[in-house]
């Protein structure tokens, strides 16, 4: 995010927050994730390939692309579909489209339910998961206490606007009780930024 807190344009449109050594980090941590995932608004706005660039990892292993989007709206000609690495699209029970290159699952009777998809995917045999967002997902797994971790990546800039995203987006917490305590583990200045690492307490 920015120094302000902002995640994107206020359009929604993404722009460049990281540096370079923001990017082989977050790289570095792709390759050891046995699966991304992101939500189906993040598809749609940013088109990421989600995978790990060779420039950054030698020998990258690809970790398993996840898109959470209940009602299968995922672009036929998104990147996350170009074969490059497995992706697993996984919808509510009413939604029965399919995608070139992808496996499905069904899960949740609206939106995508979190606690029985970890129960799926642990079965798969994914065992480190990296949520990249957006805002709304990112606040689904944290409301959910999901989350074990916190990364944020702090780029010095303003982008400003009262609509521009944020890192935790959703319904946010109505109550002191809903809001989600972390606990700060590390920090680090990373070229002209700084990575904050939380904990979530649960
Ligand atoms: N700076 C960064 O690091 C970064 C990273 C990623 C994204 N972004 C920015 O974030 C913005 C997109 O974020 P967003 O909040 O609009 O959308 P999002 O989190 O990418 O996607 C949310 C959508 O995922 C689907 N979904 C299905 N099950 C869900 C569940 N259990 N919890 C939450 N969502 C679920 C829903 O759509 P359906 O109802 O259709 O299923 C929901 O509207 C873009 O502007 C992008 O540029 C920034």
């Amino acid at each position: 995010m920015s120094a302000d807190g902002k995640t994107a344009l206020r359009t929604r449109r993404q722009t460049h927050i990281s540096n370079e050594e923001d990017k082989r980090r977050v790289h570095k941590l792709r390759n050891s994730s046995d699966a991304i995932l992101v939500g189906v608004e993040t598809v749609i706005s940013d088109n990421p390939k989600l995978t790990v660039n060779p420039k950054y990892v030698k020998r990258p292993r690809h970790p398993l692309r996840i898109i959470l989007d209940s009602k299968g709206r995922t672009p036929k000609n998104a990147l996350v579909l170009d074969g490059t690495s497995k992706t697993l699209i996984v919808t509510n029970e009413k939604c029965k489209k399919v995608f070139p290159n992808a496996a499905t699952t069904r899960c949740g009777k609206q939106e995508v339910d979190l606690k029985k998809l970890m129960r799926i995917l642990e079965k798969k045999g994914t065992r480190t998961l990296l949520v990249e967002g957006g805002s709304k997902v990112i606040w689904s797994f944290l409301r959910s206490r999901i989350a074990d971790e916190v990364n944020i990546f702090v780029g010095s800039m303003v982008i400003g606007g009262d609509k521009s995203p944020t890192p935790a987006g959703g319904a946010g917490a109505e109550t002191e009780k809903a809001i989600v305590a972390l606990r700060l583990r590390r920090m680090k200045a990373v070229g002209n930024g700084v990575l904050l690492t939380y904990e979530v307490v649960k």
